[in-house]
C-alpha cells in the first residue's frame, strides 16, 4: 500500500479554479489521478476535463455529473460559498447543492469510493443544535431544504455555520448508510486558509474578525497545508476511517473544545 494511492484514479475535485481546491487539484494530478473538475470557473491545474457548475442550480447540477459521467473513485467537495452572500444562497451552494451533487455521483460509485467533504471551523457548534439539524438534513429534496430553512431560519442562525454544521451532521448520517455498500464519507475541517475567500471575508468584516480562529497557532493555514488530510480520506489508506471530521485548524477545535464552547453544557 501506498499512500497516497491515486494513479489512474477517477475523481472530481468541485471547486477547483483557487484555493484549496485548486490545490487538491494540482496535488492529485501531479500523482497520476484522471481529474474533472467542476464548479464556476475552470480549474488551474491540468484537469482530464472541466464542466462548469452552479452549485445553487440544479440543473447545473444534473448537467455537470451527467457530462462527467462513467465511474468514478473519490469525489472532493471543495467548493463553498463565502458568508456575505444571501442566506439563502449560501445554505444551496455550500450544503443542499453539494449533498444534490453527491447523491447524484453516488450513482457513478462503487465499493472502494470515496468522499470528502470540505467543511469548516464554522461547523463545529452542530453538537449544540443536534436535534434541529437533524430534522433540517432529513428534508428529502433540495426544494424541501429551501423551504425549511425559510421556515427557519432564526432558530438556524448564520447561513454559513448552519450549512457547515448540515454538512457535518449529513456526512455522520450518510456514513452509516453508504458503508453498507462499501463507500465511505468524511469531513475535514479547515480552520482559516489564506484563500480567496478568507481574502473577501476579511474585506468585507476585518482582520481582527478572523484573530480568534487563529488560536492557539497563532497563524494561518495555506491551502497547500489542507490538501493531505482531504487526500488522506479518500485514499485507500483510510479505508476504516467513515463518518469521522478532521480539524485542521491549528488546534482551534482542540481549544473550543476543552474550554467548553461547543457543547451545551
Ligand atoms: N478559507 C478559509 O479560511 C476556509 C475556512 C473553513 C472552510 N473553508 C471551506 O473550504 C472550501 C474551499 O474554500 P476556499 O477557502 O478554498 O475558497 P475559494 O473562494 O478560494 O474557493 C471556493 C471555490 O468554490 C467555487 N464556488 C463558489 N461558489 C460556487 C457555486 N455556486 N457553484 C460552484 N462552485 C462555486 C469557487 O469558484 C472556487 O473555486 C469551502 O467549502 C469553504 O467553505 C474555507
Amino acid at each position: 500500500m501506498t499512500f497516497p494511492d491515486y494513479e489512474n484514479k477517477r475523481v472530481i475535485v468541485t471547486g477547483a479554479s483557487s484555493g484549496i481546491g485548486a490545490a487538491v487539484a494540482t496535488a492529485l494530478v501531479e500523482l497520476g489521478a484522471e481529474v474533472h473538475g467542476a464548479g464556476r470557473r475552470a480549474p488551474t491545474a491540468e484537469v482530464a476535463s472541466f464542466q462548469p457548475l452552479d452549485l445553487s442550480d440544479q440543473a447545473s447540477i444534473r448537467g455537470a455529473v451527467e457530462a462527467i459521467g462513467g465511474h468514478v473513485d473519490a469525489l472532493f467537495n471543495c467548493a463553498g460559498a463565502v458568508p456575505m452572500l444571501p442566506a439563502v444562497e449560501i445554505l444551496k451552494v455550500n450544503f443542499l447543492g453539494t449533498r444534490l451533487l453527491t447523491d447524484l455521483v453516488l450513482d457513478h460509485m462503487s465499493e472502494g469510493g470515496a468522499i470528502a467533504n470540505c467543511s469548516s471551523d464554522g461547523g463545529y457548534p452542530w453538537r449544540k443544535k443536534r436535534e434541529l439539524l437533524i430534522d433540517f438534513t432529513s428534508s428529502p429534496t433540495f426544494d424541501d431544504g429551501v423551504a425549511w430553512y425559510e421556515r427557519n431560519a432564526e432558530a438556524a442562525g448564520h447561513a454559513y455555520s448552519f450549512a457547515k454544521e448540515a454538512l457535518n451532521v449529513w456526512t455522520m448520517q450518510q456514513s452509516a448508510v453508504l458503508i453498507q455498500r462499501g463507500i465511505r464519507i468524511n469531513t475535514a475541517s479547515p480552520g482559516a486558509v489564506q484563500t480567496p475567500m478568507l481574502d473577501a471575508i476579511e474585506g468585507a468584516y476585518s482582520a481582527a474578525a478572523i484573530d480568534p480562529v487563529e488560536y492557539p497557532s497563532g497563524r494561518r493555514s495555506t491551502p497547500e497545508e489542507q490538501v493531505a488530510p482531504l487526500l488522506f480520506l479518500n485514499s485507500d489508506g483510510a479505508s476504516y476511517v467513515n463518518g469521522a471530521d478532521i480539524a485542521v485548524d491549528g488546534g482551534f477545535w482542540a481549544a473550543q473544545s476543552v474550554a467548553g464552547a461547543l457543547w451545551n453544557e
